[in-house]
This record gives structure tokens, sequence and C-alpha cells, in this order.
């Protein structure tokens, strides 16, 4: 059974995390539908202003209720997160509230002075939910749009691999927030079948970064293709015979997110600096950096 401050604090971190991704996969769809899909449009920009009201309700209960770790990790918002945000509002008309980073900014981390009470208990419960009424409707969203496209009913600019990868992110998302309402008890290792999930949305990551940049960019594309084939042996050395997943020997899944994290990182500073010549918007190589950052934080619990 999760104690009140475990449930507070994991809640919270967790909805920082989420919420920006959620609202970015919004954006990322918003600017991928054709002209003659505006309906689809116009529904994903609701999502992503939902997402933002909620991402600035859990800003306002954060504040000295979630870990300095947390906080410093990048998983939030990295150095590049509003400058692409400035850039992607820039090009491609989508409105961002941009407080939302400077307020992350500014949020205190828990001390041993920050007193978790029932109301705030309360508060965070009913935040939770709302948020999982809401991801209810983003799952139907982005399954209608996943089959639509996989039977050739619609086509957008994101890869069908990308919208069935940002499904399986969202109802990751759902699982936690599951479990944290039924206050279960928290692992604070990562769980096995975890790792082997976030591993594989490395794998994911690199490929789709492979298949996004310029053919002019050689040396990136063969620094993806090798982080592709490095996160397949490594995503493959978790599966043992007879269905488990074992975590295995070494740290090669730290040490390649941190390494596929660097690449991602210049990837983002050179979109916005104009040294990479890519099919991404910057906020979308932020994004992969920020999931990376993430999933660094919790192989290090
Ligand atoms: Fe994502
Ligand atoms: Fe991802």
């Amino acid at each position: 059974m999760l104690s009140r401050e475990e449930f507070i604090r994991l809640s919270l971190e967790n909805n920082l995390f989420w919420l920006r991704i959620m609202k970015d996969h919004a954006i990322f769809i918003e600017n991928a539908l054709p002209a003659p899909e505006i309906r689809l449009a116009q529904e994903a920009d609701r999502f992503k202003q939902q997402f933002e009201q909620l991402l600035a309700s859990t800003i306002i209960l954060a504040n000295a209720s979630v870990s300095k770790e947390s906080l410093l990790s990048g998983e939030f918002y990295t150095r590049f997160t509003d400058e692409a945000e400035r850039l992607t509002m820039q090009f491609t008309d989508i409105d961002i509230n941009r407080n939302l980073i400077l307020q992350t900014t500014n949020i205190e981390p828990l001390t041993q002075y920050s007193v978790a009470t029932a109301a705030k208990e309360q508060d965070v419960s009913l935040l939770n939910q709302s948020i999982l009424t809401l991801m209810d409707q983003f799952i139907s969203f982005k399954t209608g749009l996943y089959n639509n496209q996989v039977s050739c009913w619609l086509i957008t600019s994101l890869y069908t691999a990308v919208l069935e990868h940002v499904l399986e992110e969202a109802r990751e998302y759902v699982t936690i927030l599951t479990s944290l309402q039924r206050r279960e008890t928290p692992q604070m290792t990562i769980s096995p079948e975890k790792e082997y999930f976030w591993a594989h949305l490395m794998l994911d990551h690199a490929k789709a970064i492979r298949g996004l940049l310029d053919p002019s960019e050689m040396a990136l594309f063969n620094e993806a293709d090798d982080f592709s084939k490095l996160f397949t042996a490594i995503t493959d050395s978790y599966l043992v015979p007879g269905d488990n997943i074992v975590v295995p020997a070494g740290d090669a899944t730290l040490t390649e997110t941190i390494a596929l994290s660097e690449l991602k990182a210049h990837i983002t500073r050179g979109l916005i600096e104009c040294k990479v010549k890519a099919l991404m918007i910057p906020l979308y190589a932020d994004h992969l950096l920020r999931e990376a950052y993430h999933f660094i934080r919790l192989l290090q619990y």
C-alpha cells in the first residue's frame, strides 16, 4: 500500500512527465494531418488544450511535492524545450501555452518540511481521475488514427509505427495512473518488464530518427542506424526462453540510453540552429530526448 506522501509524489512526478508527452503527441498529430482532415486536426487541438489545463493544475499541486531528482532529470523540460516550442508555434501555427515551461522551472522540490495533507491527497486523486477520463478518449482517438492509417483510409505524415508507438505510451501512462489510484505498492526499482518496454521505446526512437533524417545527413544516419542495431541486440537480450523477461547482466541499457540521449540532444540543437536537416520539428527531437531522460532516471533509481 502506498503511503499518502508516495501517492502524491509519484502521481505528480508522473503527471508532469506524461501530460507534456501527451500534449506533444496531440501537437504532432495535429501537425501531421493533411488539409482535408480539418475535423481530426481540431480534435487533436482540443486534446492539446485539455492536456495543457491538466498540466497547469499539476504544476500548482507539484510545488514542494516532487523530488529534486525528478526536477533535475530533464524529463519535464530540457534546455531546448522552450525554443523548440517557440519554433513549433512559428512554423505550424499551432498555439502552445509556453508559460507552462516557466511555471515548471519554478517548481520547488520536496523537503523534509513538506506536509502531505489529506486535502492534497484528495486533490491529486481527483486530478488523476480527470486525466484517466481524458486518456480514455485520447486512446480511442489515437486508435482510430492508427486503424485508419494501417487500412489505408488515412494518410498522415507520421509513420504508422510512430502512431502505434504513441498509443503504447498512452497505455503505459494509464497503467501507471490506474495502479497509483489503487495505491498499489510502488516498485522502487524498475521491473524487468518496464525496463524492456522502455528499451523497446528507445529502439523505436533510433529507427524513427534514422528514417526521418535528410538523405544528405549520412554521418547522423549511420549513427542512428548503429543505435537501431544496438538496441535490437539489447532488447533481444531481455528475452529468455519460456516467455520470461529478465534483465541482462551489465549496464548496456543505461550506457547506450545515455549515448542515444546525446545523439538526440545533438539533433535537437542542430534543428533549432538550422545545422541538421530532417523531416522533424525541433519539438519532436526534444520530446524523444525527454523520454530518454525519463528512462535514465528510472534506471538510476
Ligand atoms: Fe512520445
Ligand atoms: Fe517515444
